[in-house]
């Protein structure tokens, strides 16, 4: 697995922390913010090597944006997706949600491409708007997905979350069909030494629009307002008694509301997931109906 840069994780997040700054100290649907933040990293991805789209939609905020970029090269019959939502809350830049998600999966992409690979699979990333306002963007996705190019959907992979401040380890447990991707996500941080959790997230990310189709689909997440235990800071550090990131929702969600240890053994966990599905032999040409 490659041991992606946690140094460019936190430059994008520099980035993502300075577009909030200069649009009114957010992110959020239908604020300028959101706008930046999405011209910024598709033009990123562009400069990559990725086919790009800006795909618009209507939310009770104003018009949102989804980011698809796929990598033009293996089989299109098989797609791995990676994806992360990139508007913030209106009371706050959302640095660790979910500027973590997007840098850790921009950053996987870019690394991706500057590997040079062809893989066996098609890889796609996306970058959702409006989760927000209760996963409008990716609901908005997979809805307007021909019947067909949905089938061709192997996996969707999940990161809303991954550098909370007082860190947990979670492993998204609630789709029978990821679960060899759920199991997979829970042996790469064993054999680091990281103990892990489940976690049923219900319907609180972008991964659940993926699920309602019935694709396959994992993820992770270091903790919004839940309270650590004593039991959890005893394997993972930082403070029981504390919410796993007290700034969840809140104007102080900012560059400072990050803990690069988790950021990095997260980022890592996608580099692993993305490799390693990348090559997965899904057998031959056509499409799983
Ligand atoms: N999706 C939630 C939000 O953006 C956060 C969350 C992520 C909650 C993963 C549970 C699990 O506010
Ligand atoms: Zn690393
Ligand atoms: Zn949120
Ligand atoms: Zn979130």
């Amino acid at each position: 697995s490659p041991d992606l840069s946690v140094t460019n994780a936190k430059a994008h997040l520099d980035q993502l922390q300075s577009i909030a700054t200069s649009n009114g100290g957010n992110r959020a649907t239908g604020r300028p913010g959101y706008r930046a933040s999405a011209d910024w990293v598709r033009s990123k991805l562009d400069a990559a090597g990725y086919t790009t789209t800006l795909q618009s939609f209507s939310t009770s905020a104003g018009t949102s944006y989804n980011v698809i970029a796929e990598w033009p090269r293996g089989d299109a019959n098989h797609v791995v997706m990676a994806g992360a939502h990139l508007d913030s809350v209106s009371s706050g830049p959302g640095i660790n949600d979910n500027g973590t998600g997007s840098a850790g999966v921009l950053e996987a992409a870019l690394a991706y491409a500057a590997s040079g690979q062809t893989p066996r699979n098609r890889l796609r990333f996306g970058l959702w708007g409006a989760e927000e306002l209760g996963l409008v963007g990716s609901k908005y996705y997979v809805n307007n997905l021909p019947a067909a190019d949905r089938d061709r959907i192997e996996l969707y992979l999940n990161f809303d979350m991954i550098g909370s401040p007082n860190p947990g380890y979670f492993v998204y447990n609630d789709n029978p069909a990821g679960n060899a991707a759920r199991d997979d996500l829970t042996a790469y941080f064993t054999g680091r030494g990281v103990q892990t959790e489940y976690v049923d997230v219900q319907g609180r990310s972008d991964h659940a629009a993926f699920r309602s189709l019935g694709i396959a689909t994992a993820g992770t997440f270091s903790g919004a307002e839940g309270i650590k235990t004593s039991a959890q800071a005893s394997k993972w550090g930082g403070t029981a008694g504390q919410a796993y990131d007290p700034c969840y929702h809140r104007s102080c969600d900012t560059i400072s509301n990050l803990n690069l240890t988790s950021l990095d053994r997260q980022l890592d966990a996608i580099g692993h997931m993305v490799w390693t599905y990348a090559q997965k032999d899904y057998g031959s040409t056509n499409p799983p109906t």
